[in-house]
């Protein structure tokens, strides 16, 4: 009855040409006053990237092998070791011997060989086939051959036998069929890479990759590696381009990095040191993926700020606050008491390690780690502006002692940086309490919340920021997720995500978690885009990421958007990009039934009737999977826009509307 009355009172709705529009009779509205606006955060909608759900290796990092560094343990999984993944082979009635090896590695921080004793290299008539001693790798559940394009391979070699040795490296299809193939001759008494490159003469799935002394020898062999030639940006060690794309494409302002609890690790020897990811390959230090699975650090700190320049966003790294994940050793299950600290006296140093970074990123060519990311193929700077200090850490003293040395160093040394601190796992609670206090005592920038919780608590919080102060400690929203991929969840998440426009001017930055998820390798249930070797399926909620990220602006309007304030399942606002000049507006409907809202753009000198219209809608249940990955995806139509009009939201909708002023 009330909604009735405001609507008599608004407007009176008439039909042009779609259920859609409806001028509004124009001495009904008065003009919105645009000096009711604010600067909110440019950099408001971004992403959270951690390897989890082999986000990262077997999934954005485009290496094709699995165990290529024969660093696979027991500790990661107990029926792990570093011959898992390859199959020792000896076709055509050949014979020798494989053993894993540590005395003589490439690198220190890279242990593990393989050497191959190709003893008889088989020669009998009626073996039809290659003949050889060798290994087999089918990569992360096979390798995607296609036909026509290059594969990239390349191996660390020694010949340790008097004679070299013919190695033929083929791409196979399960029936042993070759697809690609090449030789290498290893005749080196040290260590050395070799590079081939094979063009695929058919395309196959889940190929396997073969290596086969096709002479006798012995030799050792390690970080094998396949690469596609097609890359993202065609990057050598690069992303796959796909995957990549799909986050291109939804213009994130910023890419936070390595996680999650895969930063602070699972115990003190576990945490992700960044000088361990830089530089060659073979040099960086493998470890235990927290998640239960193994890191190559392949897609290591390089690549991440080259992929962040790539795509315009800006980087994010959370570094730890030397502390460990408090549910180290599975103690979550007991509480999570788990954590441990850096001792005291190493603390200088480790202090000394995040600010190492701010020079590798930010430093001259002539600064010791400046120089390193020049002689890695960067001798510009790559702007860090952001560093986060610890993930969700348990506030014990310990944590505060820690994160108090490394801040105030970073802020002395660096007072351009922002500085992330962290509240804890929760909404509210102890940790949120402690860490926020924490915040206020030291004047720390901004920090780190985090929540995983229903579409109802969504829908139900919408003011939690409203009431936030402004002038202390920002917010960045740097991990939250509604429970579930479906399209209601979605919808829950896109009303939440007008209330941080709404409140841009304290929540600085947000990104969903987790990002990306392999289909049969997850860790973690609801995630943004589940994808496996051939395929990707964007959930409904990366359509709603990617319609508030690639239509974000800088300038909040509060009185754009009117609609029935009483209605809880109606949210929206209304923003501007101050480079562009277009108008932004998004508008949500949870509820059952279509809502009108009431649109007023009559303070905007200038308005173009062509407008791009963005809609996702649907039933609530909807979600998208490998097999049917378009049971939700937004469409896009012009709209005609005139400077007052209503808006029928259709129920479970978001809608943005781009309007150019210019
Ligand atoms: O996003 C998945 C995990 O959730 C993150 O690693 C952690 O920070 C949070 O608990």
């Amino acid at each position: 009855m009330v909604s009735l009355m405001k609507m008599k009172l608004f407007f009176i709705p008439v039909l042009i040409s779609c259920f859609i529009i409806t001028p509004v009779q124009s001495q009904t509205i008065k003009s919105v006053d645009l000096k009711n606006s604010k600067k909110i955060s440019p950099d408001l909608f971004g992403l959270f990237f951690e390897d989890i759900n082999y986000a990262a290796d077997g999934g954005l990092y485009a290496e094709q092998i699995q165990n290529r560094s024969f660093e696979y343990s027991p500790s990661e999984k107990k029926e792990w070791n570093p011959l898992s993944y390859w199959e020792y082979i000896t076709p055509g009635y050949s014979y020798g011997s494989i053993s894993v090896e540590t005395t003589a590695p490439i690198n220190g921080n890279n242990p593990h060989y393989i050497v191959l004793n190709a003893e008889h290299i088989g020669k009998e008539e009626k073996y039809v086939g290659q003949s050889g001693v060798g290994i087999k790798n089918a990569g992360f559940a096979g390798i995607v051959v296609r036909a026509g394009e290059q594969y990239n391979f390349s191996g660390f070699a020694k010949q340790l036998s008097v004679n070299p040795v013919t190695l033929t490296v083929s791409l196979q299809n399960t029936k042993g069929e070759i697809l690609a193939e090449s030789s290498i001759s290893i005749a080196s008494n040290n260590w050395k890479k070799y590079t081939t490159s094979l063009t695929a003469k058919a395309g196959f799935d889940t190929a396997a990759l073969v290596i086969l002394a096709t002479t006798p020898g012995k030799f050792a062999l390690d970080v094998i590696s396949l690469f596609p030639e097609k890359t993202f940006k065609n990057r050598v060690n690069g992303l796959r381009p796909d995957l990549a794309q799909l986050l291109a494409d939804m213009k994130p302002k910023f890419i936070r990095f390595p996680g999650g609890c895969l930063a602070h690790g699972d115990g003190l020897g576990n945490m992700y040191r960044w000088k361990n990811t830089i530089g060659p390959v073979e040099e960086r230090v493998e470890q235990r993926n927290i998640w239960g699975y193994h890191q190559t650090a392949g897609l290591g700190y390089y690549e991440y700020f080259q992929f962040c320049e790539d795509i315009g966003a800006k980087p994010l790294p959370v570094l730890p606050a030397a502390v460990s994940c408090q549910n180290s050793g599975g103690t979550w299950r007991v509480g999570g008491t788990g954590q441990k600290a850096i001792p005291m006296n190493e603390m200088r140093e480790y202090t000394q390690e995040v600010l190492d970074l701010v020079e590798w990123a930010n430093g001259p060519v002539t600064s010791v780690w400046g120089a390193k990311r020049a002689a890695a193929g960067h001798p510009a700077p790559f702007n860090l502006q952001y560093v986060g200090i610890g993930n969700e850490d348990k506030i014990t003293p310990e944590f505060e002692e820690r994160f108090k040395m490394i801040y105030n160093a970073v802020k002395e040394k660096h007072p351009e940086i922002t500085i992330i601190g962290t509240v804890g796992p929760s909404p509210k609670g102890d940790d949120f309490e402690k860490g926020w206090k924490l915040a206020g005592n030291l004047k720390v920038p901004m920090v780190d919340e985090h929540y995983y919780t229903s579409p109802e608590w969504f829908m139900g919080n919408q003011t939690r920021y409203d009431s936030y102060k402004r002038n202390e400690t920002q917010v960045y929203l740097g991990e939250y997720a509604s429970w579930g991929n479906k399209l209601r969840n979605a919808i829950a998440e896109a009303a939440y995500m007008t209330a941080l426009e709404r409140n841009g001017d304290v929540v600085r930055l947000s990104s969903y978690a987790p990002l990306f998820a392999k289909n049969n390798f997850t860790q973690w249930k609801t995630d943004m885009i589940f994808f496996d070797n051939v395929k990707v399926s964007p959930t409904p909620n990366y359509y709603v990421q990617k319609m508030f990220a690639s239509n974000s602006g800088d300038i909040y309007f509060s009185n754009v958007v009117s609609k029935d304030n009483a209605d809880t399942a109606l949210a929206a606002s209304c923003v501007q990009d101050s480079k562009t000049g277009d108008v932004v507006l998004k508008l949500v409907n949870f509820g059952k039934e279509s809502k009108t809202m009431k649109i007023n753009l009559s303070g905007f000198k200038k308005i173009n009737g062509e407008a791009e219209q963005i809609t996702l809608t649907g039933s609530p249940d909807a979600e998208n999977n490998l097999v049917n990955s378009n049971n939700v995806v937004p469409v896009t139509a012009v709209f005609k826009a005139g400077k007052q009009f209503n808006y029928q939201c259709s129920p479970l909708s978001l809608t943005v509307i781009r309007i150019k002023t210019k």
